[in-house]
């Protein structure tokens, strides 16, 4: 415990320890870890001296945190308005289906993990799924599986050399 909360020390500091700071420490420490671990979790607590059970209800209430780590490849669907209303569930669906995994999951070998995300900004090429750095506009189910295929066989490839 101590180590994480030295690890965290930039982001636990004296002045955010309150209660209200709560949301923006588990956004801080989602942003430099990629997830919120149980451990990290039970940290803030211990730092803002509340229950974890409290921290951890809060931070399941809201879909923006994730509890597994990110996959080599972070699939991000856009949830957004402009999304939803041209098949952003639709596109969602499947690619779940393409990975066998859940929304906020991870695939076994490491390699996607899948979350859904609010607007990325970009709504006149909705519906939009990002993978890593790259965009992909005008999504759509068949359309996902296009995307994937063009990804697996690099990442394959790269993790037979590593
Ligand atoms: S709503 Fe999806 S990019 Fe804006």
């Amino acid at each position: 415990m101590e180590e994480l909360k030295q690890k965290l020390s930039d982001i636990l500091k004296p002045d955010k320890k309150n209660r209200r700071h709560l949301i923006y420490l588990l956004q801080a420490v989602q942003q430099k870890s990629g997830y919120l671990s149980k451990e990290a979790m039970l940290a803030i607590a211990d730092f803002l001296d509340i229950p974890g059970s409290t921290v951890y209800g809060i931070a399941t209430f809201y879909n923006q945190f994730r509890f597994t780590p990110l996959g080599k490849h972070p699939v991000k669907v856009c949830m957004g308005t402009a999304c939803h209303l041209v098949g952003g569930k639709l596109v969602l669906e499947a690619m779940a289906r393409e990975l066998d995994i859940e929304v906020g999951g991870i695939t076994p070998d490491h390699e996607f993990s899948l979350d859904r995300v609010a607007c990325v900004g970009c709504c006149a090429l909705a519906p939009v799924v990002v993978i890593g750095d790259s965009v992909y506009p005008k999504m759509t189910p068949p359309k996902v599986e296009e995307a994937l295929v063009i990804i697996k066989p690099v990442s394959q490839e790269q993790s037979e050399k590593q």
